[in-house]
This record gives structure tokens, sequence and C-alpha cells, in this order.
């Protein structure tokens, strides 16, 4: 059974671990290996906080059956990703998980690409997501650092931001130094800036071993989500390991 998310002493950064990119493996070959069941469970056993896992419109890795499966099988808590649909709402309310994060979601995007303008569709996202909130889980909205944006998520009664780390990981890939410093100011900036509006704020997207550190550092923030590269580090290292190492670099960070 899914329980309330740990308490997470004061400054303790919280890992939730994306399991999407297991289901991706599965699909390949359309069997029921490797199991993401399973993965989150090793993910448990690490050291991790809570499971994320994003149940895209096309399912194109997440299936229902696997939610499903989460929902019945695990005691971390689950942190649903989906768009802001009806058919998605629906799914939540049914399953009414600890958390849902909503995300911008386009067919032919490879991966999340940006944040959710939040700014544009104010209204219609504060009435998208206070039946969420009324069933219980904690609602999330996955936005660039973009003042415009998190003053929209608070106005619409958002209780938790995601920052998209997208940018930042992308400098530091395409070895721009002068653009990853500057994304990384940008994020401190607006966890900070969302901080004193009341906002609890999270982060990730793209994180490695390479980026987690500077963005662990930032004193506002309680929770990073990671999968792809873990998922991708666990073919070399296996699942615990390449979590625990996550874990421990951003436990370095929080000195
Ligand atoms: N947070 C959100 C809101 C996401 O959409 C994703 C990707 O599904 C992640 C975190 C994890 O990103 P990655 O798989 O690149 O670590």
């Amino acid at each position: 059974m899914v329980s309330a998310m740990p308490a997470g002493e004061k400054g303790r950064l919280r890992l939730g671990v994306n399991i999407d990119h297991v289901a991706t493996v599965r699909n390949a070959r359309g069997g029921p290996y490797p199991d993401p069941v399973r993965a989150a469970r090793v993910a448990e056993a690490a050291g991790a906080d809570g499971i994320t896992a994003h149940l895209r419109e096309d399912r194109r890795h997440i299936t229902d059956e696997d939610i499903d499966a989460l929902m019945a099988d695990l005691r971390l808590p689950l942190n649903l990703e989906m768009a802001a649909t009806e058919e998605m709402q629906a799914i939540a309310l049914r399953h009414r998980p600890h958390a849902v994060c909503i995300v911008p979601e386009r067919r032919e995007e490879r991966t999340t690409e940006g944040g959710l303008d939040v700014a544009r569709e104010e209204k219609r996202l504060a009435g998208f997501i206070a039946p969420l909130r009324e069933a219980g889980s904690r609602v999330s909205i996955f936005i660039a650092a973009d003042r415009r944006q998190v003053e929209a998520a608070h106005r619409i009664g958002a209780p938790v931001i995601e920052l998209h780390t997208g940018a930042y990981c992308e400098a530091h890939l395409a070895g721009d130094q002068r653009e990853r410093d500057a994304e990384l100011a940008r994020l401190a900036e607006m966890a900070a800036h969302a901080e004193s509006l009341g906002l609890e704020v999270h982060a990730g997207h793209g994180l490695s071993y390479d980026t987690v550190k500077p963005i662990a550092a930032i004193p506002q923030l309680m929770e990073l989500n990671i999968g792809h590269f873990l998922i991708g580090e666990a073919i070399y290292v296996g699942l615990d390991a390449a979590i625990r190492r996550m874990r421990a670099l951003m436990d370095e960070a929080r000195g």
C-alpha cells in the first residue's frame, strides 16, 4: 500500500526515482520484463524516498496496469506525472496517489521538453488541480525557472512546484559553462522566490552524477526526481548501486 511521504528531516533532500524507462525497455519487446514494480522495490531498498512514473497519453512507457500494480504493491509514495487532460484527471482521482505532478505533453516530443505554461492557462489549471487536491493528492506543477510561471503556479493554488533542470543539464553536456552557470543561477533564484511565496520546491529532468550536486546544494529544494540517467547507469552497475551513488552525491552537496 502507498503510505504518506516519509517526514523527511529538515535539510534532507528527498530522492524520487523515476522508473519510466524500465518500462521503455520492457515495451521494446512487449513482454513482462524488466518489471517497473521490481525496479521500484529495488529503489526503495536503495534509499529512494518515492517513486515517480509518467503515464503518457500514448502509453509509450508506463501503462495503466503499471499504475494499478504500483498503487497496490508499493510502500513508497507514488508521484504520478501526467498531462492536464480529463482522461488523466479521472485516472488520478480513481487512484488518489500520494502526489500528482502536472507536466506539459506533446506526442511528438521525445521527453518532457519544457515546463508547463501555467501563466497562459491559469484559470483552466486552477480548476483542473482543485479536485485533485480535494482528493488528497499533493499537486505539483512542472515549470521552467521563470518568475511568471512561479507566480502563476502560486496563484492557481498549487502547493508545490518542480523546476525543470533540463536546460541546465543540456548546457553542461554542450560544455557551455557560462550558460550552465546562468541556468543554475536562475534555478537558485526561482527556488528562493517560490519558497518565499510559501511553495514547496522540487527539481528534476536530465540530472546525472555530474550535474546533481550544484542542484542538490540549492537549500530551498525538498525533492529531486531522477530517472533516465539512473536507469541507464543501472546497465553497468545495477540499479541499487546507481541510486546509492546518486543519494550519496545529494547528501554530500547538502554537507
Ligand atoms: N521530473 C519531471 C516532471 C519529469 O517529467 C521527468 C521526466 O519524466 C523527470 C523529473 C525525470 O527526468 P529524467 O528521466 O531526465 O531524470
